[in-house]
């Protein structure tokens, strides 16, 4: 019993110490860093950038990088960076914030609120940059420690225009063999996180469609051909996709969000435009309604005599495939979580229809994109992203900082030994 026992009290006297130590060293240091943590999130939340003009952030990111002596390739994707910390070799895991705002007026009135009309981080990432450049301080301290590479990947352009996709064209991900991603949470107290594993996040495209017929006098429809009457049964028939079509256990939403014809009493108009969003938790589930949708649309046009034009909008809206998550990183982000957190602070993630650029990164290596938790009842960080009143709980940013940090350490003293040299 006593050879048993020995193996047991040394891992509790020597080894569960040094991990819990290892874990308390990096919020310590995290916390240490607040005020700067801080400051650089309000510089970048006052002054937001849209889709792939983030340079003034990138500038800031850079500037910050200078200052600590580290690394970094730059530019990738017009604005992005990549930093790199460690020993250069294998195994090398890569960190991931994207850096652009929305194009929306901030009604939140506080001290640092956006400077810019009609702009605004809405969706928190000002928050995920200013973290993952907490962690790049962090591990830049430690790297004595790091038993490998870590990859930190400063992005533009995650709403809607694909920056993920334009980063690992120009080499963003080098031989990074897994990726990390957190979304701040709303729905979730500051302090804890949450995540699942396989499809989280969903397949996203966006359709408008341009219905023709021939306009007339609404006195007299038989010398006219309404586009009206055509669009009310197309929207109805594309309804149908979803209710028809679709395995009821693959997730999917058909929504039409725009309706816009004519503008008299008495004229029947010449055409209608309408548009809306699909959405899978499988990216082939996607590409098949975008096949039907394009089948639909313009079958259930010519019923009513009226040419349908569709336009997937893949120009300026690239599709996204869907987030998925892989097991055993999503199990480790799990064990960090409740290392660093604590066990009641992390909690069972869910499904949602919208959609991340994460997912260009996944198609190439495993990744998981994860939850952290802003809700502070008495800040009024209550608000869902993209909200003009959304707010941010600024005690997230060292807790961020610190779980970029733990899991990067973690996944390469995991995976060091799984290499072939
Ligand atoms: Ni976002």
């Amino acid at each position: 019993m006593g050879f048993v026992f020995v193996p047991g009290l040394l891992f509790i006297l020597i080894i569960l110490p040094s991990i819990l130590c290892k874990y308390d060293d990096i919020l310590r240091s995290a916390y240490q860093d607040n005020e700067w943590l801080v400051s650089v999130r309000r510089k970048i939340h006052e002054n937001p950038e849209l889709k792939f003009q983030e340079y003034n952030t990138s500038a800031l990111i850079r500037h910050e990088l200078d200052k600590l002596g580290i690394a970094y390739s730059y530019p990738l994707a017009i604005t992005g960076i990549v930093a790199q910390i460690g020993s250069g070799s294998r195994p090398v895991v890569a960190l991931r914030a994207d850096m652009d705002a929305l194009p929306m007026q901030e009604l939140v009135e506080w001290k640092h609120k956006s400077k810019v009309d009609e702009k605004m981080h809405g969706c928190g990432h000002d928050a995920h940059t200013t973290m993952l450049l907490g962690a790049a301080k962090l591990l830049h301290q430690r790297q004595d420690k790091l038993k490998g590479t870590v990859r930190l990947l400063f992005q533009p352009a995650e709403e809607g225009g694909a920056g993920a996709s334009h980063m690992i064209k120009e080499g963003a991900l080098g031989y990074s063999e897994a990726i990390f991603g957190m979304h701040v949470d709303y729905q979730i107290p500051t302090g804890s996180i949450r995540s699942l594993s396989g499809p989280v996040l969903a397949a996203v495209c966006f359709f408008a469609v341009r219905l023709e017929g021939r306009g007339g006098h609404a006195a007299e429809p038989q010398s006219a051909v309404d586009p009206i009457l055509a669009v009310s049964f197309v929207i109805l028939a594309l309804q149908q996709l979803i209710s028809r079509e679709a395995d009821p256990l693959h997730s999917q939403v058909l929504s039409v969000t725009y309706v816009r014809a004519g503008t008299e009493l008495n004229v029947i108009p010449p055409y209608v435009e309408f548009g809306g969003t699909l959405r899978s938790l499988t990216t082939e589930g996607l590409y098949q309604l975008r096949k039907r949708l394009n089948e639909v649309v313009k079958q259930q046009a010519a019923v009513h005599r009226c040419s349908a034009y569709v336009d997937m909008k893949d120009e300026e809206y690239p599709p996204y495939p869907a987030v998925v998550n892989d097991n055993s990183l999503h199990l480790l982000v799990e064990k960090v979580g409740r290392d660093l957190l604590g066990p009641e602070n992390v909690k069972v993630g869910i499904k949602v229809m919208a959609g991340e650029d994460f997912s260009f990164y996944q198609e190439q290596i495993p990744g998981v994109m994860f939850s952290i938790g802003i809700r502070n009842e008495e800040k009024g960080s209550i608000h869902s992203p993209h909200s003009p009143h959304f707010f941010l709980d600024e005690d997230v940013l060292p807790i961020g900082a610190a779980i970029f940090t733990g899991l990067a350490e973690t996944y390469l003293n995991e995976y060091q030994n799984s290499i072939v040299k």
